[in-house]
């Protein structure tokens, strides 16, 4: 439950991510990579949740799905007028987002979950307000223009890890807050 300076939630902050060994996470406002089983982990993962994403992203998996992440609720951040369809909401900041991603999570889905799923400026400003971060490594260092910020990984803990050929799946919890 996030309660870093102004931008607070009561619910769970959730970051999700696939990154590779050089920080890249995107190219040409898509993946570098194509793995689907990291595409149905994501799915799974996020299923029945709000997830926020900022609009290059959303624009990003309206291209490839045609539509919004269905069974979920996107919150897009952008600064320009978007018309949506019912399944995704515009927020024109982060405390708008939060706010909408709170509405939707207790109204819509019945969970305290919210996802962040990126791209790298979304994960930029939430990071510090994030409560878990789960990390796809992808085990390859691909050509890329769009890098994972730097993350303060001494603020998390590992909690679990999965091996699998080629990437990992990591799960980090925020230790205890100390300020
Ligand atoms: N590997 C992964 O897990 C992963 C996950 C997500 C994305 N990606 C990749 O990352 C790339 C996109 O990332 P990106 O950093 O270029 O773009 P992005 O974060 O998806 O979107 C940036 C846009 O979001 C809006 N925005 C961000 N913060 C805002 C705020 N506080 N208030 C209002 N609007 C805000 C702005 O939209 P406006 O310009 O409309 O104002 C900004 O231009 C793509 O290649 C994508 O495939 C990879």
């Amino acid at each position: 439950m996030s309660d870093e300076h102004e931008l607070e939630t009561d619910c769970e902050l959730v970051g999700i991510v696939a990154v590779a060994d050089n920080d890249v996470i995107g190219k040409d406002g898509d993946m570098p990579w194509h793995i689907p089983a990291d595409l149905t982990h994501f799915k799974e993962t996020t299923m029945d949740h709000p997830v926020i994403m900022g609009r290059v992203t959303y624009e990003g998996i309206l291209e490839a799905l045609g539509e919004p992440l269905p069974g979920r609720t996107t919150i897009v951040l952008t600064s320009r007028p978007l018309e949506t369809p019912e399944n995704a909401v515009v927020a024109n900041d982060l405390e708008g987002a939060l706010e909408a991603a709170e509405r939707a999570a207790r109204k819509r889905h019945n969970t305290d979950r919210v996802f962040v799923a990126g791209g790298a400026t979304v994960y930029e400003q939430l990071l510090p307000a994030l409560d878990r971060l789960i990390v796809t490594e992808v085990h390859d260092d691909p050509d890329g223009d769009t890098r994972f910020p730097t993350w303060d990984r001494e603020s998390f803990r590992e909690v679990s890890r999965a091996e699998h050929d080629g990437f990992a799946f990591v799960e980090y919890a925020r230790r205890e807050r100390t300020d």
